[in-house]
């Protein structure tokens, strides 16, 4: 299948190589096609139109042609950085950087895989692992607000509906591709700088939450995060220590019954 245009773009580790198709069943799709050959290693696979788009749980992803990046990223990481945790962590914190960059505006990651902008879902992201990884990415530009009450997304955004400009869909994604390179090359050097970014993102820590893992659910105050642990202290006492990885979702809340100090 050949792509509508190819780009070069100067960058270290991914995005040498970007395929752009007009239209396609699913960029995560293409992109894991290619993972037989370990010479596309760093290929961008990008979208205008997705036919198939995929989310996570087996949700659709919906983005009408050229309104938002619909975006795969192919990569052969070192085993340690193999961890949807740390690559979702990878992908959403370039997300923040590229708004930021665009819009001038900050925005927030949902734990796992979300980020928001004024509260508003603007962008998710789809981490696959097969022979290699795949971290999907899309990121909604510029619908309009009818869009999301159309499609019964109440609690989507784009960044035109939530900034009131709209953006040229191309050079966000190029701007994308140039974020997620530099974190990369961070995250392959050590994972402070990425972790501290998503720490930060998240806003979580020293906050009353609730940590719904695949058992139970645990309330209390979050006191450290990091990708190899995170501390929640559900009660005067040492806190309960959790894998990232065995975390679904992690609410702001109040607390009940005691009354820690958040902080
Ligand atoms: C989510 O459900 O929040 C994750 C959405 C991921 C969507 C992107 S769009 C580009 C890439 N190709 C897909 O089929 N899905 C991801």
């Amino acid at each position: 299948m050949d792509p509508a245009q190819v780009w070069n773009l100067p960058t270290r580790h991914l995005g040498q190589r970007v395929l752009v198709y007009e239209s396609i069943a699913s960029t995560n799709d293409r992109a894991m096609e290619l993972a037989g050959d370990p010479a596309n290693d760093g290929v961008v696979v990008l979208a205008h139109e997705q036919t198939a788009g995929r989310g996570q749980y087996g949700r659709r992803w919906q983005c009408n042609p050229g309104d938002g990046v619909l975006m795969s990223v192919l990569l052969f990481p070192p085993p340690h950085l193999r961890r949807p945790v740390l690559l979702a962590a990878w992908a959403a914190v370039a997300v923040c950087s590229t708004i930021r960059e665009i819009t001038g505006l900050e925005s927030r990651i949902k734990w796992p895989n979300d980020v928001l902008l004024h509260d508003r879902k603007v962008c998710g992201v789809l981490i696959e692992q097969g022979k290699a990884v795949v971290a999907g990415i899309g990121l909604n530009v510029n619908q309009g607000p009818e869009f999301f009450a159309a499609a019964g997304l109440p609690e989507g955004g784009s960044l035109a509906s939530l900034s009131g400009s709209t953006f040229d869909v191309p050079r966000v994604a190029r701007r994308l591709i140039e974020d997620l390179d530099a974190n990369y090359d961070r995250l392959l050097s050590g994972l402070a700088e990425v972790e501290n970014a998503w720490q930060r993102r998240l806003g979580l820590v020293g906050v009353a939450v609730e940590v719904e893992c695949s058992d139970r659910s645990h309330r209390g105050i979050l006191r450290t995060l990091s990708f190899a642990e995170m501390a929640v202290e559900t009660a005067p006492g040492p806190s309960i220590r959790l894998r990232p990885e065995t975390v679904r979702h992690i609410r702001a809340t109040t607390v009940g019954g005691w009354q820690p100090t958040a902080g």
